[in-house]
C-alpha cells in the first residue's frame, strides 16, 4: 500500500523531506478536514484518488497518471531534444509531469494520438509487438497506392525493404465523411487512406506506402488500442484519462 508521504511527494513533485516539513507544519488536511501529520499513513488503493488539501488547495492524490495528447506536427516525442520542442514539454503543468513516459512514438512530422503514463509496465504492454496492439492512422498521400496482395486472412501481405512483414489489419481509402479533423490534407494530396497495424516499427506507415508506390504527405494517428483521438482535442492539448485502453489501472 502506498504511504501518504510517497503519494504527496510524487503528486506534488517534491522531495520526501519537503513533504515531511509540510506535514509537520500541519499544511495537509484529509478528506474530512482533519490534519494529517504522519507521512507513514498507508492509503489503500481502494481509497485512491485520495483527496487532500495542501496549504488550502484541494488535490486528488493518485498512484499513476495517464494522459491522452494530440501531438502536433513539429514536436518530437522524446522528453529532451536539442533542436526541437518536445511533446513532453507541452504537458507542462500536468500531474506527475516529471514521471510521464510516452507510450510509443510519432515522428516529428506526424501528428495525432499520443498516450502518456507514469505506469511504465503499461508502456511495454501497449507497444510491444508481441502484444499486437492496434494503431490506426489516417494519411494524406501524394498519389493513389498500388494495392498489396491479400493473404489467407484477407489482410494485405507486404514485405518491406528491410525484410519485415508489417501486420496490416486494415488498409483502405478514406472517405471525406470519415476524415478526422486532425488531418488537414495538404496541397498536392492525391489520395487519402486509413491503415491499422499491429506493429509500431520505425517510420512504418511511411515505409508501407513507399513500398506501395506512394508517398505519405501527412500522417495522423487516430486510434491506439481502440481509443480514438477525441475530435474536440486541439493540436497540442491533452486530457487526463482515468485508465488506459486495454484495462491498465
Ligand atoms: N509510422 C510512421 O511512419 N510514422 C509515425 O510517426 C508513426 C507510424
Amino acid at each position: 500500500m502506498p504511504r501518504l508521504d510517497q503519494l504527496l511527494a510524487r503528486n506534488l513533485g517534491q522531495s520526501r523531506r519537503e513533504v515531511t516539513r509540510l506535514l509537520r507544519r500541519g499544511a495537509v488536511a484529509g478528506p474530512g478536514g482533519e490534519r494529517l501529520r504522519d507521512g507513514r499513513l498507508a492509503i489503500a488503493t481502494t481509497q485512491l484518488p485520495f483527496e487532500v488539501e495542501v496549504s488550502g488547495v484541494v488535490l486528488q492524490l493518485r498512484l499513476h497518471v495517464h494522459l491522452i495528447q494530440h501531438k502536433p506536427v513539429g514536436v518530437v516525442t522524446s522528453r529532451n531534444d536539442d533542436r526541437h520542442p518536445t511533446a513532453w514539454g507541452l504537458l507542462e503543468g500536468a500531474p506527475m509531469h516529471a514521471e510521464l513516459r510516452a507510450i510509443g512514438r510519432l515522428d516529428l512530422d506526424a501528428a495525432g494520438l499520443l498516450l502518456w503514463t507514469t505506469d511504465t509496465p503499461q508502456v511495454h504492454a501497449l507497444t510491444h509487438p508481441n502484444r499486437a496492439v492496434p494503431r490506426s492512422y489516417q494519411v494524406a498521400l501524394a498519389r493513389p497506392w498500388t494495392p498489396a496482395p491479400l493473404g489467407p486472412t484477407g489482410s494485405p501481405e507486404l514485405r518491406l525493404a528491410d525484410g519485415s512483414r508489417p501486420r496490416i489489419t486494415e488498409l483502405g481509402p478514406l472517405l471525406e465523411r470519415d476524415l478526422h479533423p486532425a488531418l488537414q490534407p495538404p496541397p498536392g494530396t492525391g489520395a487519402l487512406a486509413q491503415i491499422t497495424l499491429l506493429d509500431g516499427a520505425y517510420h512504418e506507415v511511411k515505409r508501407i506506402f513507399a513500398a506501395l508506390d506512394s508517398h505519405v504527405l501527412l500522417l495522423v494517428r487516430v486510434a491506439h488500442a481502440g481509443l480514438w483521438l477525441p475530435e474536440t482535442l486541439e493540436a497540442g492539448a491533452w486530457r487526463e484519462l482515468t485508465s488506459l485502453p486495454g484495462g491498465g489501472p
